[in-house]
C-alpha cells in the first residue's frame, strides 16, 4: 500500500487535519502555484460528479499539472470486463497519483493495497467521502473561527450518506455536539453511534425538524436523500420529501449559523434560502478546490511555501 493514500477521514490525525487546514488556507489566499509541474494526476470516476471531479480537475490545473482519466467508466475496459485491480495497475504506469471515485465500499481501500502511488477516495459508496470532509472542515473553520465545541445539526439521510460518515469522525478531535435529524429508515448507523459512545461525542437523535434542533445549531448540515443508495424505490418515495429546510426556519436561528450541503441538492433546500446570509453551500464546494490543492501536494510530498 502507498503510505501517502488517502482513503478514510481515519487515516488523518488530528494534527493531519490541522495541517492540511493550514495548507488549504494557504491556497485560499494564492491559489495559483506552480507545484505540480511534471506531474500527471489521473481521475478515475466509475460513479457521476460535478463538484469532486471539477474542483480537484480545477486543482491540478491552477498548480500547474496535467490530468488524465475520465468521468463515465462505460467508456473504459471495465465495461469489457477489466478488473479494478488491473485498472489501477494500468494507471501507476501513466500517473502519479489517482483520485478514485467508486460505487462499492471499500473500493478505494482496495486500490490503495495493489497501489503504487497515492489514491485519493473521492468518494466510495455509502463509506467514506474524506475530502469532503477536509473542505467541510475548513468551511466550518473559517465561518466560525473555531472547530471546537460546536453544535451541528446533520439532516437527511445519516444512513447512506457518505459526507455524514466522514465528517463525524473528522470533527470527533474537537468536542462537538452533534443533532441528528433523520427518519428511521435513514437513521446513523450503529457503528457511528457506538463510534460516538467511544470518542464521549454529546449526541441527539431526532425524526422531527423542529425549532429545537434547528435553533441549537451552530451549523446545519443538510443532505440529500439519495436515491441511488435504495433497492426499494417505494423506500425511497416515502422518504424523499421528508426535510425541507425554508427561509422562515432561520427566523430564530444563532447569528452565527452556517447552513452547509455537500450538494447536489434535490429540493431539502428551498431556493429563498439562497440569499440568506446563512447560506454558505456554495462558498462550501468553492473550498473544495483550495482544499483538494492542499490534499494533493500532501499525498505527493510537495511542500509549501
Ligand atoms: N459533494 C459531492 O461529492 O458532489 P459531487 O457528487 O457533484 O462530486
Amino acid at each position: 500500500m502507498c503510505n501517502k493514500s488517502l482513503v478514510s477521514i481515519t487515516d488523518y490525525s488530528k494534527e493531519d487535519i490541522l495541517r492540511i487546514l493550514h495548507l488549504t488556507k494557504k491556497f485560499d489566499e494564492q491559489p495559483n502555484r506552480r507545484l505540480l509541474e511534471g506531474k500527471i494526476c489521473a481521475t478515475l470516476f466509475f460513479e457521476p460528479s460535478t463538484r469532486t471531479r471539477l474542483s480537484f480537475e480545477t486543482a491540478v490545473n491552477r498548480l500547474g499539472g496535467r490530468i488524465i482519466g475520465f468521468s463515465d467508466a462505460a467508456t473504459t475496459s471495465s465495461s469489457k470486463g477489466e478488473t479494478l485491480k488491473d485498472t489501477i495497475l494500468m494507471v501507476n504506469n501513466y500517473a502519479d497519483i489517482i483520485i478514485m471515485r467508486h460505487h462499492l465500499e471499500g473500493a478505494a481501500r482496495y486500490a490503495s493495497e495493489v497501489s503504487s502511488i497515492p489514491i485519493i477516495n473521492a468518494g466510495d459508496g455509502a463509506n467514506q467521502h474524506p475530502t469532503q470532509t477536509m473542505l467541510d472542515m475548513y468551511s466550518i473553520f473559517k465561518t466560525q473561527g473555531t472547530l471546537d465545541n460546536l453544535t451541528i445539526t446533520i439532516v437527511g439521510d445519516l444512513k447512506y450518506g457518505r459526507t455524514v460518515h466522514s465528517l463525524i469522525i473528522g470533527m470527533s478531535h474537537f468536542n462537538p455536539t452533534f443533532l441528528f435529524v433523520a427518519p428511521e429508515e435513514l437513521s446513523l448507523p450503529d457503528p457511528y453511534k457506538a463510534f460516538c459512545d467511544s470518542h464521549n461525542i454529546k449526541y441527539e437523535e431526532h425524526t422531527d425538524f423542529s425549532p429545537e434542533v434547528i435553533n441549537k445549531a451552530d451549523i446545519i448540515y443538510m443532505t440529500r436523500v439519495q436515491r441511488e443508495r435504495f433497492t426499494d424505490l417505494m423506500e425511497y418515495e416515502k422518504v424523499k420529501n421528508i426535510y425541507i429546510l425554508r427561509k422562515d426556519m432561520l427566523e430564530g436561528t444563532k447569528d452565527n449559523l452556517k447552513i452547509l450541503h455537500p450538494l447536489p441538492r434535490v429540493n431539502e433546500i428551498q431556493q429563498d434560502v439562497d440569499d440568506s446570509p446563512k447560506a454558505y453551500y456554495f462558498e462550501q464546494a468553492k473550498n473544495g478546490m483550495f482544499t483538494r490543492e492542499a490534499v494533493i501536494c500532501d499525498a505527493l510530498g510537495i511542500e509549501v511555501e
